[in-house]
């Protein structure tokens, strides 16, 4: 067989998922910006084999990745549609992302998102006549939630809302209607800290089970869904900047008040946050930030004031140690290679 590759970028959260039950399905619907920058590039070979015995060799930018290869390995062994590949094939995975490892992008998004699709293409599921799109972004949540956001863009949707018919908690769908002040966002990652997380997304997760303001914070990010929704197709920023702001700040709260409370923003992510908000006030430029689970901050804003923000990032360069420009994106594919 053919040697084949995928290529998905990462994704980031305006609205959080955040609390699961099942096998990585949402507590509450998220809407989440599709980047192009932050990408995984995978490759699959599978060679014919005649033992019994597990073949699988996952390589991560060019060294072998043993926590990160037993994840996969677990991932394919619980799908029934790909786990005779692992029976019958022996499997060589290569991988790497565009973004330093340490940058603190979740990089777990865009490698599920490069996994699934390729497994997807590979396997004797891979019935054409259903949308793969629609069936990698399934197969993908099963590695990493947020991984199902991957595949379109510039603004997917996952998780169930009433309001829109085709929502699922399954997968997730495109936001159709994006007003123009929305199609070119701009996402400067401001890297204040490059160590790796603290307490993990899975363990953040669990932490909602037993939440006292959980479902206030369902029923918030519910709202919140249906609101920006609305935002994206009115094109209005100054909802745009409240509920994303708001969504973050959300986040973080939730992770200062569960029973096992932690804090991941640091002096630094505070610091930005109010230079943004003074340089908001000062200039009424429609910028805003965003956190995922860390302490670096987004920096959203349309391509249109691209250069006033670049002046303002490279005037408060000593208050992170990089940074990572990114932009809104439309998803990626598989080809041969
Ligand atoms: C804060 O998708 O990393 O980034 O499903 O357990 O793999 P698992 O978690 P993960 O959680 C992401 C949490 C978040 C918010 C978001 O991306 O919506």
């Amino acid at each position: 067989m053919k040697k084949i590759t995928a290529k998905y970028p990462s994704n980031i959260a305006l609205i959080k998922y955040w609390g699961k039950y099942g096998i990585q399905l949402p507590m509450n619907p998220s809407i989440s910006l599709t980047l192009s920058e932050a990408y995984t590039e995978t490759s699959i070979e599978l060679f014919e084999k005649k033992s019994k015995e597990i073949e699988f060799n996952y390589f991560f930018e060019g060294k072998s990745n043993s926590k990160f290869s037993d994840r996969v390995i677990n991932y394919i062994k619980n799908q029934e549609e790909f786990r005779p590949l692992l029976d019958n094939y022996s499997l060589k995975i290569e991988s790497k992302n565009s973004f330093p490892h340490s940058a603190g992008i979740a990089s777990s998004a865009s490698a599920f998102a490069t996994i699934a699709a390729l497994l997807l293409k590979v396997s004797s599921t891979n019935d054409q006549s259903l949308d793969f799109k629609k069936k990698a972004s399934h197969f993908a949540r099963l590695g990493s939630g947020s991984a199902c956001r991957s595949f379109q863009g510039p603004y997917m949707l996952w998780g169930k809302l009433d309001d829109v018919s085709e929502s699922s908690n399954e997968y997730a769908i495109q936001v159709n209607e994006v007003h123009p002040n929305f199609q070119k966002m701009q996402d400067a990652i401001l890297i204040v800290e490059d160590e790796p997380k603290k307490v993990s997304s899975s363990v953040g997760h669990s932490l909602m089970n037993n939440h006292p303001y959980a479902s206030a914070r369902f029923k918030d990010a519910n709202k919140h869904c249906i609101e920006m929704l609305s935002t994206l197709k009115s094109g209005d920023f100054d909802s745009f900047i409240s509920i994303t702001e708001r969504e973050a700040l959300s986040l973080h709260s939730m992770m200062m008040t569960s029973e096992d409370y932690y804090m991941l923003m640091k002096p630094g992510t505070v610091s930005i946050i109010e230079k943004i908000f003074a340089f908001r006030n000062d200039t009424k430029l429609p910028i805003c930030f965003t956190l995922d689970a860390g302490p670096n901050v987004h920096l959203l804003y349309p391509e249109i004031i691209k250069d006033k923000v670049e002046k303002f990032i490279n005037e408060i360069k000593d208050q992170y140690k990089f940074v990572i420009f990114d932009k809104a994106g439309k998803g990626g594919e598989v080809f041969e290679k």
